[in-house]
């Protein structure tokens, strides 16, 4: 007889599992770092040093952590809404072992100092050829998966990932563009100005396209699955998507305010900047009103609550940002810590929390179980996160407005009234209590790992589902 076929779980799996490691040990050096700044002491070697740890910890858990939960994700909602298995199996396999491989390959480098100094791009030049590589591989494999569905409609969780894809591609390729000199070392293609344009265009898209679209992609399968509801509004995911996809595009010069980018150029980037804030709060409130109706699920499901909390963060991050992209505003926001909490509500309150709810919910069903092995440890989880967090953002923008402020005071003779080390010093308590919220953050996510083994350990409930148009449901 021939075997029926079944979704491919076993890339999802091991990306999932990943997700929490990579999660663990990204949070773990964020969280080093930050007790780096309280005791600055704790720079033992120069490998260890925070200038070296800081790209490893951004490395880490956006690419590691962050990245993980976007191939877990996108993998098993591209099989469910299209009704079919993975395109080039081997080929995701691939993907896996080479994105972890990137991955070490960035453990090692990066405290060993080797760096193309680009933000979020540090990598020097032949791990960025490996990125092209898996990169490609991945878009193949979920296009491929696409273009043979069994449904007449592509779900829009689908364009969300696919929008992810094909522009984190595109950024990745045109800003590593590079001289190599030695095989650790290599210059940008791009001189001055130009290059710090290119640079922001990539850094900005990665946090539009790697940070939010694909995030979106999960919001979009998961809310509604989470509360069994269907999405509040199917024609404003829609027009969310042709919007944010079109505006985040121009917003990059934001980051370049009061620099030789011509003044034109900062005023558009500023334009757009407030102009997303609309598109973001469609794809918000498309979420969060999901709940329609089954607003009562939120007091007792905890994945719920990640999944409903992350969408808040990400109305809040989202309303910050623009605000922060007006000039007059960023005089006073950039270079400090304000800049560093905005970050941190998107970064741990908008993508950490949605990847943890979206874990959560796949874990059981990727080892054949009905359920987490414990759903108090994971409204434990759910509050140890969230009060982190807000320690975490609230004092940051604490710190961030005073160290403005501090900077921009003057004596009616002209001269500064505090020194920058005056600053640092009022900053130390809000650096201990970003420590604390990191401290909290990192524990939760450990409570995390021990109940995935737990319920990876325990009884197998079923089998994974035998893949069948009917019964196949997205
Ligand atoms: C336990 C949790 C975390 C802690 C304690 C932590 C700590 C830190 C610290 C100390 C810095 C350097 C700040 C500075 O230079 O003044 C930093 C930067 C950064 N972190 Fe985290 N972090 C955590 C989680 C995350 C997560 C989950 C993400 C992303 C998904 C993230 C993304 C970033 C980014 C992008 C920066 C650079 C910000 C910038 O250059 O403006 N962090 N983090
Ligand atoms: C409408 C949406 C958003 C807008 C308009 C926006 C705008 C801004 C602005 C103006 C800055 C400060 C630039 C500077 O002074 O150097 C900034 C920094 C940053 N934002 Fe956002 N933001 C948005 C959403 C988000 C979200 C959701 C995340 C994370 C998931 C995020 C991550 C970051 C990061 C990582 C930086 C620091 C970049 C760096 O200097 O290293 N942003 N954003």
């Amino acid at each position: 007889m021939q075997s029926q076929a079944t979704y491919n779980y076993k890339v999802v799996r091991q990306f999932a599992i990943m997700t929490v490691v990579w999660g663990i040990v990204g949070m773990l050096v964020g969280v080093i770092a930050a007790a780096q700044l309280v005791w600055p002491e704790l720079n033992v070697a120069e490998w260890l040093h925070f200038g070296r740890l800081r790209p490893l910890h951004t490395n880490a858990v956006i690419f590691a952590f962050g990245g993980c939960a976007l191939f877990a994700t996108s993998y098993y909602v591209v099989q469910r809404t299209n009704h079919t298995t993975l395109f080039a199996p081997w080929l995701a396999s691939f993907t896996f072992w080479g994105w972890q491989l990137i991955i070490v390959l960035a453990a090692i480098t990066l405290p060993l100092g080797f760096t193309s100094g680009k933000e979020y791009a540090e990598l020097e030049w032949p791990i960025d050829i490996l990125i092209a590589i898996v990169w490609v591989s991945y878009a193949i494999v979920f296009f491929g998966t696409v273009a043979k569905r069994n449904t007449s409609h592509i779900y829009v969780a689908n364009w969300f990932y696919g929008a992810f894809i094909l522009t984190v591609a595109l950024l990745h390729i045109v800003n590593s563009a590079e001289v190599p000199v030695t095989l650790t070392k290599s210059y940008s293609a791009y001189a001055g100005v130009q290059d710090a344009m290119v640079q922001w265009w990539y850094g900005h898209n990665a946090v539009g396209f790697f940070l939010t679209a694909g995030f979106l992609g999960m919001m979009y399968y998961f809310v509604p699955k989470q509360a069994e509801r269907p999405v509040y509004s199917y024609r404003l995911s829609v027009v969310h998507f042709w919007a944010l996809i079109f505006t985040y595009m121009w917003a990059g010069p934001h980051h370049l305010h009061y620099t030789a980018l011509p003044d034109w150029t900062q005023s558009v980037g500023m334009m757009f900047s407030l102009i997303l804030m609309a598109p973001s709060w469609g794809g918000m409130i498309n979420g969060i009103m999901t709940l329609s109706g089954a607003w009562h699920k939120l007091r007792t499901d905890p994945i719920l609550k990640f999944l409903i909390t992350s969408l808040s963060f990400y109305g809040m991050s989202t309303f910050e940002g623009p605000m922060m992209s007006v000039k007059t505003v960023n005089a006073l926001s950039h270079y400090t810590d304000w800049t560093i909490g905005h970050v941190h509500s998107g970064a741990l309150g908008w993508v950490a929390m949605v990847s943890i709810g979206s874990i959560y919910y796949l874990i059981p069903r990727m080892y054949g179980k009905t359920e987490m092995y414990s759903t108090k440890l994971i409204t434990t989880h759910f509050w140890i996160a969230t009060i982190g967090v807000v320690l975490y953002i609230a004092s940051m923008w604490i710190s961030g407005v005073m160290q403005g402020l501090m900077w921009r005071a003057t004596n009616p003779d002209g001269t500064l009234t505090y020194s920058f080390v005056e600053s640092v010093k009022a900053s130390y308590p809000f650096w201990t209590i970003r420590f604390i919220g990191g401290v909290l953050f990192l524990s939760g996510m450990l409570l995390m790992f021990y109940n995935v083994l737990k319920t990876i350990a325990g009884e197998k409930a079923y089998n994974a589902p035998v893949l069948a148009p009917q019964a196949a449901h997205a």
